[in-house]
């Protein structure tokens, strides 16, 4: 089965042609992205108008060079699928409205995604990672601890009641003056500072539930950066590593409680899988990979090109679906809010001989 995969949800303007063979195994023939960062870069953060018109921009062209990488064409394809939500509007309707007309005058299937439930699939696409399995999504968007039960199976263990985790990291480089996207610049910095300089808090340590709150960590970093304004380049950096090592410690913490959770309701996972662009910072790879061999089980973060945004994980949650039947109509909707576990066949978590 060949899918080809679109996602214009955020700033990255994306497609690929993926092969999924009947055992269930995926190849990705070809995986084009375009990064708009630096048309938003000079604001500190993407701004929807601006990637929506990028989108337009550059999509047919992107197609193209997907199919053209792949080398095969738009006949040869089983299905289209686009990335119809959770995002920036603007940008979701560019992307699935290309899908449905090429879906519609090539009379192939049209699958609309949940850009989420690609992130939560993609473990399998490089790993052939079986059901059921944990996942900590960490973007500029979204904080989730979830389990992944089966496809359109999900059921939400936590998400951040405020913040998401990189932007945190984004909003601490901004007050911090370095560049846009603030994570990999944090990172950097962090390397030369001192992790026990500030005493920043760890929100929610200790609960039982695994959600998270990333507002106050921001807040506090900005009062410590006040009291020793101006900052000369060792206090960014001691800054930078303050403030990552509250994060790790606080991402230890909740994706303690949130493995906890999933245990006790679903049995042990098959692995850990971490994705989301805040899965390359190094220190956080570390703890995740810490966690999983405290709870006896795998770590799974597929290469960094699959953790942040691009066309292969939409074509391959296309593929999943489709291997399923399952497809959608020309009415698909584009959603800006669209959760995870929305889609789930039961809002109710299943019992696990209900899926196993
Ligand atoms: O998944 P992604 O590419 O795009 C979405 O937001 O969907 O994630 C981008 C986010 C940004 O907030 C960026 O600052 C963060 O991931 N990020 C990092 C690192 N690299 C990217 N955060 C911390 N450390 C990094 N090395
Ligand atoms: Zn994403």
């Amino acid at each position: 089965m060949i899918v080809l995969g679109i996602e214009t949800t955020c700033d990255e303007t994306a497609a690929a042609v993926v092969e999924r063979s009947e055992d269930g195994r995926g190849k990705i023939l070809s995986n084009i992205v375009l990064s708009q960062v630096s048309e938003h870069a000079a604001f500190g953060g993407v701004v929807p108008e601006i990637a929506a018109r990028a989108h337009v921009e550059a999509l047919d062209l992107i197609i193209t060079r997907a199919l053209t990488d792949a080398g095969r064409t738009v006949d040869d394809l089983d299905g289209i699928a686009a990335a119809a939500g959770p995002g920036l509007i603007g940008g979701v309707i560019v992307g699935l409205t290309t899908a449905k007309a090429i879906a519609m005058v090539k009379r192939k299937p049209l699958v609309a995604i949940n850009h989420l439930e690609a992130h939560a699939l993609t473990a399998r696409l490089t790993d052939a990672t079986p059901f059921p399995y944990c996942l900590f999504l960490g973007s500029g968007g979204h904080t989730q601890i979830v389990a992944v039960l089966g496809v359109g199976k999900y059921v939400r263990l936590g998400t951040t009641m405020d913040d998401a985790i990189g932007e945190a990291f984004d909003k601490t480089a901004k007050l911090l003056g370095l560049g846009y996207p603030g994570g990999p610049q944090v990172e950097k910095e962090a390397v030369r500072g001192n992790p026990a300089r500030f005493a920043l808090p760890r929100p929610m340590q200790g609960r039982k539930d695994a959600d998270f709150s990333l507002s106050g960590l921001k807040t506090a970093l900005r009062i410590e950066a006040e009291k020793v304004a101006p900052l000369s380049d060792q206090d960014v950096a001691d800054l930078c590593a303050s403030f990552q090592q509250a994060v790790v410690d606080v991402v230890a913490d909740r994706l303690r409680a949130g493995l906890r959770i999933f245990r006790s309701q679903y049995g042990a996972p098959s692995a850990l899988v971490a994705a989301g662009g805040v899965a390359a910072n190094q220190a956080i790879r570390k703890v995740v990979q810490r966690l999983a061999f405290e709870v006896g089980t795998v770590l799974v973060a597929p290469p960094l090109e699959l953790c942040t945004d691009n066309g292969a994980m939409i074509a391959w949650a296309g593929a999943e679906r489709l291997a399923l039947g399952i497809m959608d109509n020309l009415e698909a909707a584009p959603r800006a809010r669209w959760p995870l576990d929305e889609i789930a066949a039961s809002k109710a978590p299943p019992k696990t001989s209900a899926w196993k």
